[in-house]
């Protein structure tokens, strides 16, 4: 097995510029610059985060490179996250992390960003004991993955259409709310009673999600009540919020627990940024006593977009020598756990 390495580590998959030092397998530091230039519009606006990368970049690497006290020269490696994720935004990472390590002369390491947010577990204890199930909702993905050792995972089920977070930020904006409106939901969640309405939950067959169906519910739901009451929204926005989340949530942990018994699985981790969601990470403590399972839940920093999920991530690739060439190019659709290198062409 190689030495155990000091890495620098780039994140710049959709709107967060972030880079990270891992240090023999202890992450230093993780220096995040969030794009509010997004909030306005509803949604992350692709060019203008590809810009706003490249103003960022510099002095993000900068920053987290002097805060760890560690000297380019005493780096052996340069990670960065080739995919899933935007195109122009991967661009800016995957391009300064190659004329790094050229420039070093040290190898490159590509990271598939979905295994990056599983292996957010063991940034620090405790870590989850192989095999578990991590259970990964991110503004573009949800997926129950079977992780059987820290490169080893395999989806199990996933979202067929709209990702969990993307159904938070939909309803958000048909509520008023700016982007992202996931954690404002939330906020306004705790407030209000989880019961006071009903929404239909979509169950489709096997592990797969379907998070379509519930916007369009809330949609009409919100429009039957405008037309009776003008201030329904106002009126209600506690309860709606806290009826939303519950809904997203029970379907979320209907699959998790066919999965465990499936699977025969009692360690149990939720990873990406609808992690730090209060209604998800307390159903999961409950459920954790009725099922009698070993939760894992990371702390916030980790959840959400953030670099040092790549540099544990290029901790573990590289003592396993998992390095890329300098011809290596962003995959915008990187498919996780995909036999052919974790990459599958469009
Ligand atoms: O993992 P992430 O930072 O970026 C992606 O890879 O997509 O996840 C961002 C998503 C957004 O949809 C955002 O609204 C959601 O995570 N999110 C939340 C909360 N915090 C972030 N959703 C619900 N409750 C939260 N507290
Ligand atoms: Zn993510």
């Amino acid at each position: 097995m190689a030495k155990s390495p000091t890495i620098l580590a780039i994140e710049s998959s959709c709107d967060e510029t972030s880079a990270a030092v891992v240090h023999q397998g202890k992450v230093l530091n993780n220096i995040i610059a969030t794009q509010n230039i997004h909030k306005n519009y509803g949604g992350v606006v692709p060019e203008l985060a590809s810009r706003a990368h490249q103003s960022n970049i510099v002095p993000v690497v900068d920053t987290a490179l002097r805060k760890s006290g560690i000297g380019k020269h005493q780096l052996d490696a340069i990670a960065f996250t080739r995919g899933p994720g935007l195109l122009g935004s991967l661009l800016v990472g995957t391009s300064f992390a190659k004329a790094m390590a050229l420039s070093l002369d040290v190898p490159l390491i590509a990271v598939n960003h979905m295994e990056a947010h599983v292996l957010a577990h063991f940034i620090v204890p405790p870590h989850p004991q192989f095999p578990f199930i991590c259970l990964t909702v991110s503004g573009g993905h949800t997926q129950l993955v079977l992780v059987k050792d820290y490169l080893d995972m395999q989806v199990i089920g996933q979202t067929r259409d709209d990702a969990v977070g993307e159904a938070f930020d939909k309803i958000a904006k048909l509520l008023g709310f700016e982007y992202p409106g996931g954690p404002i939901i939330d906020k306004n969640a705790i407030k209000g009673d989880a019961m006071a309405f009903e929404f239909p939950q979509t169950n489709i067959p096997g592990l797969d999600y379907s998070f379509s169906g519930i916007k369009t519910a809330v949609m009409y739901f919100m429009r039957d009540g405008i037309a009776e009451n003008p201030d329904f929204i106002k009126d209600n926005l506690f309860d709606i919020c806290a009826s939303v989340q519950h809904t997203l949530v029970q379907m979320l942990f209907r699959k998790l627990i066919v999965a465990t018994k499936q699977y025969k699985i009692s360690q149990v981790a939720i990873a990406g940024g609808v992690a730090a969601n209060t209604g998800l990470r307390q159903g999961l403590q409950m459920l954790s006593k009725s099922q009698g399972w070993e939760v894992f839940i990371p702390e916030f920093q980790y959840c959400t977009d953030n670099a040092a999920m790549i540099a544990i991530a290029g901790h573990y690739k590289y003592l396993e020598r998992q390095f890329s060439d300098l011809f290596v190019s962003p995959d915008p659709r990187m498919v996780l756990g995909d036999p052919d290198k974790n990459h599958k062409s469009q």
